[in-house]
């Protein structure tokens, strides 16, 4: 049995970045829905939304921070008196409250959005770190596109924040700009080097711009973050966040080669994936890992055959370990007799050699027309042409 003993922690952030997916706006409602199915997935932490930026998302954490029980609740704040304030009136009332704030510390973002300095940046993490703390014992702080900041200003804010009182330190790949190995390096770096750290919680919230957002976080948890932020479907700001289904069962199916192990509850995955994407409006690509349509489909006969045979010759995940209830042979024109004598036991046909020789020249001669099969094809093909000989 494979060391498994490292726990990692997921933090949601569907309904905050997951929301700022553009066209997606959900209700109060709607995100009270989503937040009761995230606890019942078994994440440690969601972020319930940003509660200074309007007054839906208000009422929306407000809402969440009062009845979803278990994970603990955060609210984002930008690192000023007024967001810190309005996040932890929308917090106050969460069993387990967190407020997360951030500010920018590369260059790019000093001289061109805020329009600071490097030294009005340190004072203002000060000051913002420490009224999040006197409202709140846990502090999350995130200076946003670490991963194109200077590393020796980025290890001072990072020790300004836990001086301040920050209990876990978030480092963004804002843009989805790091490649796994740098991404890796960073964080092995920044344990290396900021005073304290060992004292806080490391996170790592990772954008999808370059198609690395898993293998970044993956990356990072080899160089000791124990957090990681992500979204359901991996939806978020542009190309989204990291999904957290792929990086879930990524730890879980490599658990010899990682070596840790979450708190989620797998068979809840399926479900989730799905409510999120009919509430926001957003399909899941049909060859998603985890969760797209195709993702535990065999089209090709011989993969069919084998899958049929044992399950394992072309499955590395049971699909029931993610809450489906078995693999989807898709029936096709690629398909041989065992997968279709098989799916019509399943539908609760028994067919003798002689009607299954039948049933099977028909169903070729239809596959030839048709992509895709479907249970009332073969119904069809059963009962008006198979049992009329
Ligand atoms: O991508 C980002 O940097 C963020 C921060 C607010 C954590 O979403
Ligand atoms: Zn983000």
């Amino acid at each position: 049995m494979p060391d498994t003993s490292k726990r990692i922690y997921i933090f949601d952030t569907t309904l905050r970045d997951g929301e700022q997916s553009p066209g997606v706006s959900l209700n109060v409602e709607e995100k009270l829905k989503i937040a009761h199915q995230l606890a019942r997935l078994g994440v440690d932490v969601i972020e319930a939304g940003f509660p200074i930026a309007s007054p839906g998302d208000f009422e929306a954490v407000r809402a969440i921070a009062r009845e979803v029980e278990g994970p603990v609740i955060a609210g984002l704040a930008r690192i000023n008196d007024r967001d810190i304030d309005r996040a932890w009136e929308a917090l106050q009332e969460a069993k387990r409250p967190r407020i997360h704030v951030f500010i920018a510390t590369s260059d790019i973002h000093l001289k061109h959005k805020l329009r600071m300095t490097r030294e009005e940046v340190l004072a203002a993490v000060r000051q913002g770190v420490a009224r999040a703390k006197s409202y709140c014992r846990d502090v999350e702080f995130s200076p946003e596109d670490a991963s194109r900041s200077d590393i020796d200003f980025l290890c001072q804010v990072l020790a300004a924040a836990i001086a301040s009182g920050a209990t876990v330190l978030n480092i963004p790949d804002t843009v989805g700009y790091a490649t796994p190995a740098e991404f890796g390096h960073l964080i092995a770096e920044l344990r290396r080097r900021v005073p304290g750290i060992e004292q806080v919680q490391i996170s790592v919230h990772c954008h999808n711009d370059l198609g690395l957002a898993v293998a970044n976080s993956l990356a990072a948890i080899e160089n000791g973050a124990l957090q990681v932020e992500g979204a359901i479907n991996g939806i978020g700001e542009r190309a989204g966040n990291t999904a957290l289904e792929e990086l879930v069962m990524a730890l879980y199916t490599r658990r010899d080669y990682y070596g840790c192990h979450t708190g989620i509850v797998t068979e809840e995955i399926y479900r989730t994936s799905k409510l999120v994407s009919s509430l926001t409006g957003m399909p899941v690509q049909y060859n998603k890992a985890i969760v797209g349509k195709n993702a535990f489909a065999h089209e090709a006969g011989i993969h069919q055959d084998g899958v049929l045979k044992e399950r394992t010759t072309y499955e590395i995940m049971n699909p029931t370990m993610i809450g489906l209830v078995q693999s989807n042979i898709v029936l096709g024109k690629h398909s041989g007799r065992h997968a279709l004598r098989s799916r019509l036991e399943e539908l609760g046909f028994k067919l003798n050699e002689a009607e299954l020789d039948k049933a099977f020249a028909r169903f070729k001669e239809l596959a030839d027309r048709k992509k895709e099969i479907s249970d009332r094809d073969l119904e069809a093909i059963v009962e008006h042409e198979v049992k009329q000989i």
